[in-house]
């Protein structure tokens, strides 16, 4: 199929852009760079040994969007394009609303008017909100309690209106957990600018020297080791969950969810034994106090994807840690050391 890829130069994005390629399919990434770089798309040629159009471009520039359909007639979208700082998004509420969901409008408008309706878009857990009923299942209520999550959620409920409205349309809902690790080569991985909000890219980052130590947010919560606990998922594992929605939609119409999780929990503490053991050395990390907005623990029901797509995680904790690893330990500046 030919494929156009919104935001395939960022983490997932790039990953999931060469899982496409190995597959056969044939890729347009559109991405305007905000929080990425191309060096990715270079390296997934390399991977690939297949080339890939890049098309340099923001979804808010409607005539660019225009031209970029033009250009690549696409069958299908993976929709990954957006931002996605939780604390960013409260601070700038309309540069957030803007570019997630007029972004998406505008290419929902513009992959109308060409006649594609096969999308698969880039959700999260996030939409679950601080629900504590674990595991999570799709059929709960969206509740996102920041605006980057009401961003998601709005894009939901945009795309399930218009699998209502016009019954040709095909569209997956992919609510990723806490997405982590590299492609097992090191070559393309996470690579967040300034200060890493996320745990993982933060416990990285301590590891290869370039912070002091990790700050762990509450020690009090009621789980087991009173850290917070979360469904960690290997990036690569998440990018096969892409190829397996995009096949399920290509065969039936109609707007569905799923949880792209493994199904387990790990604690803040059980991340960081697991990485200092794949990094060859402590950690060292701090107690403070709880992050507000964190649950004490999330982590997904995973069957109905098991069950649909035939999908379900491979990699283990300690899978993620070495490779997240090994991209962390080639590349100590990302991308921008190449
Ligand atoms: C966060 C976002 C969520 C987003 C997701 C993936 C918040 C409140 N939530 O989820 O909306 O969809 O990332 O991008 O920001 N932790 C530390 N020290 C750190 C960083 C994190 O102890 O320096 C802890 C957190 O308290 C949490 C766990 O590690 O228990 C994971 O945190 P994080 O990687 O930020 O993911 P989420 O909080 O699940």
């Amino acid at each position: 199929m030919r494929i156009l890829v919104t935001g395939g130069a960022g983490y997932i994005g790039s990953h999931t852009t060469l899982a496409l390629l190995e597959a056969g399919h044939d890729v347009t990434v559109l991405d305007n760079l905000a929080n990425s770089s191309e060096e990715s798309l270079r390296r997934v040629q390399e991977l690939s040994g297949r080339s890939l159009d890049f098309i340099k471009a923001d979804l808010l520039d409607e005539q660019a969007l225009e031209a970029a359909f033009a250009q690549s007639r696409p069958e299908a979208v993976i929709h990954f394009a957006g931002l996605k700082a939780v604390g960013e998004s409260v601070a700038k509420p309309l540069y957030y609303y803007t570019n997630n969901v007029v972004g998406t409008l505008n290419l929902l408008q513009c992959m109308d008017r060409h006649d594609v309706r096969t999308i698969v878009f880039s959700s999260s857990a996030t939409v679950y909100g601080a629900s504590e009923q674990v595991p999570l299942t799709e059929d709960m209520p969206m509740d996102a309690v920041n605006p980057y999550g009401r961003t998601k959620e709005q894009i939901e409920d945009i795309l399930s209106d218009l699998g209502t409205a016009d019954p040709r349309w095909r569209v997956a809902l992919l609510r990723y957990f806490n997405p982590v690790g590299a492609h097992e080569s090191g070559r393309i991985g996470e690579d967040p600018t300034g200060v890493p909000n996320n745990l993982l890219p933060f416990v990285a980052q301590v590891a290869v020297g370039r912070r002091e130590k990790v700050m762990v947010f509450g020690n009090d919560y009621s789980t087991p080791d009173g850290t917070g606990v979360r469904d960690y998922i290997h990036v690569v594992d998440l990018a096969a969950g892409h190829l397996a929605a995009l096949d399920y939609v290509s065969g039936q119409a109609g707007v569905y969810r799923w949880n792209l999780g493994t199904g387990n929990g790990s604690s803040v503490l059980e991340v960081l034994a697991a990485f200092s053991k794949a990094a060859g050395r402590e950690v060292p990390y701090e107690f403070t106090d709880r992050r507000p907005g964190d649950a004490a623990v999330s982590y997904a029901d995973a069957t109905a994807a098991q069950r649909d797509l035939g999908w379900s995680a491979k990699h283990s904790l300690d899978d993620m840690c070495r490779d997240h690893w090994r991209w962390q330990e080639q590349n100590p500046q990302g991308y921008a050391g190449a």
